[in-house]
């Protein structure tokens, strides 16, 4: 009861409670007393009694100290993912588009219903759906959400437009495009609920080093702005790697956020002067000059969780660098948007596909598809051998990152062809990275 007292700040009011609760306190008590034992004069003792426990709580209300508000421990609330969550899809409604960069453009996405939507984990992703003229089926991408709030009223994508890589003759980057070209404010997209087991956990203590480059800063801002909106304990560093202003998305929101930056440019122009720390790639030895002593200082210890997030070839060397600084795997998370470095042990996969090992040929059965069909290595990957065969199961990577072709698995067992990036849920599998592992295979699809 003391410590709900303290929690009025107002001296009045927390007086006038104080008084009146140990004067209803006591007058209860005098009745049931008086009344056991029968006195004299009863209705003067009670009123005594009241009037006593009134004044002296009235007093001690007074003096006691109130909890000072800021002091009182805060815990990051957890975002509301789940509340408000749909199933399959649901349409959207780009509300506002956004240039960021020179490549990166953001999509403010409302639902199309006008109904509440769910929160996300800082790191989370978003799966759409376009209908791109020319495509035979409609092409389904995953995007990171590139912003935080516990109750979103807009979910915001950042996409980089991919162009074709150079020296190959090949078609630019099909979603990307369409959406810096074709989408505009007023279109609808279907999208799936949030999802992506990359996330920033804001009830942890220990420091956070976020790691980016390119488009990989989108996790990322949604990481560092969850820990400042939700009273985290975490201290965040955001460290990114662009190769100029003018390819430096959402510097100034990042900056606003009120972390610790650092910003390395490989081509800086002269115009960038003063919005970048240091010249170069983003590397181990600056996480050891300027990240490691203020960590030392602060905590007395470079104890810290790191989170990648960027290009292939930019991830596997930090994380090969912090490997030979000592830092354990299990501190070092990754979300690759594309084939990249290869997962952390998946004991379960791995497991699964040494015990499966190839096999030469197996009967798969697809249910739903009412359909059984022998597989032969030539035939390639599940998702392959469905598609051959016309069923047209979802998927987005094609790499065992995102989850979109996540499938329940019946019966069997599946090989990896490499340990998925994504964990799949129990009982589920990857299909667009494995092959049949055992003579049969019947796979919910
Ligand atoms: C979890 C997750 C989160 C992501 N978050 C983001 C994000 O926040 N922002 C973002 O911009 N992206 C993000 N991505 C990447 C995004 O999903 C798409 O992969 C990206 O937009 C490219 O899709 P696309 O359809 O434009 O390119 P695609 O058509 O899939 O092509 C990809 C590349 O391959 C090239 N190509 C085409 N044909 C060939 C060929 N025959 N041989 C070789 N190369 C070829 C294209 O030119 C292009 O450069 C994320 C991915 C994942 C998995
Ligand atoms: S399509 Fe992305 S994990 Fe399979």
């Amino acid at each position: 009861m003391l410590q709900d007292l303290k929690q009025i700040q107002n001296p009045v009011a927390r007086s006038a409670t104080a008084g009146l609760t140990l004067s209803s306190f006591l007058l209860i008590a005098s009745a049931l007393g008086l009344g056991f034992f029968k006195l004299k004069e009863t209705h003067k003792i009670a009123v005594l009694a009241a009037v006593t426990g009134g004044g002296v709580g009235a007093i001690a209300g007074a003096v006691i100290a109130p909890t000072k508000a800021k002091s009182k421990p805060t815990s990051p609330k957890t975002a509301n993912a789940g509340q408000n969550e749909w199933k399959d899809w649901r349409p959207f409604v780009v509300r506002r588009k956004v240039k960021e960069s020179e490549e990166i453009t953001s999509f403010y996405l409302e639902p199309q219903d006008g109904g509440p939507l769910p929160g996300f984990k800082p790191g989370q992703f978003l799966t759409i759906q376009l209908d791109i003229p020319g495509q035979p089926r409609p092409v389904i991408r995953t995007y990171s959400l590139s912003d935080y709030a516990e109750q979103p009223q807009y979910y915001r994508l950042s996409i980089k437009r991919e162009p074709a890589p150079k020296n190959l003759d090949v078609p630019p980057g099909i979603a990307s495009n369409f959406m810096h070209d074709q989408v505009h404010e007023g279109t609808v997209l279907p999208a799936k609920p949030p999802n992506g087991k990359f996330f920033l956990d804001l009830n942890k203590t220990t420091p956070a080093i976020l790691i980016s480059n390119g488009v990989g800063i989108t996790p990322m801002i949604s990481m560092a702005k969850a820990c400042k909106h939700q009273g985290s304990h975490r201290t965040i560093w955001f460290l990114h790697g662009a190769r100029n202003g003018q390819f430096h998305a959402l510097r100034d929101e990042v900056n606003d956020i009120g972390v610790n930056v650092l910003y390395r440019y490989s081509r800086p122009r002269p115009e960038d002067e003063g919005h970048y720390q240091s010249t170069g790639y983003i590397d181990t030895a600056l996480i050891q000059s300027e990240v490691w002593p203020a960590l030392q200082q602060q905590q007395g210890s470079t104890a810290a969780e790191y989170f990648l997030c960027g290009s292939p070839a930019f991830m596997d060397g930090i994380r090969a660098g912090l490997r030979d600084l000592g830092v354990p795997d299990e501190n070092v998370y990754f979300e690759s948007f594309s084939k990249g470095p290869k997962a952390k042990s998946d004991k379960t996969a791995a497991a699964k596909s040494a015990a499966a090992g190839a096999v030469e040929s197996s009967e798969v059965v697809f249910t739903q598809s009412g359909k059984t069909l022998t597989w032969q290595p030539s035939d390639g990957t599940l998702l392959e051998f469905a598609e051959a065969n016309n069923i047209d199961p979802p998927y987005s990577c094609r790499a065992g990152v995102c989850l979109t072709c996540m499938c329940p698995l019946k019966e069997g067992e599946v090989s990896y062809e490499e340990e998925p990036t994504g964990t799949p849920d129990e009982g589920s599998v990857l299909i667009c990275i494995s092959k049949p592992g055992t003579k049969r295979v019947v796979l919910d699809l």
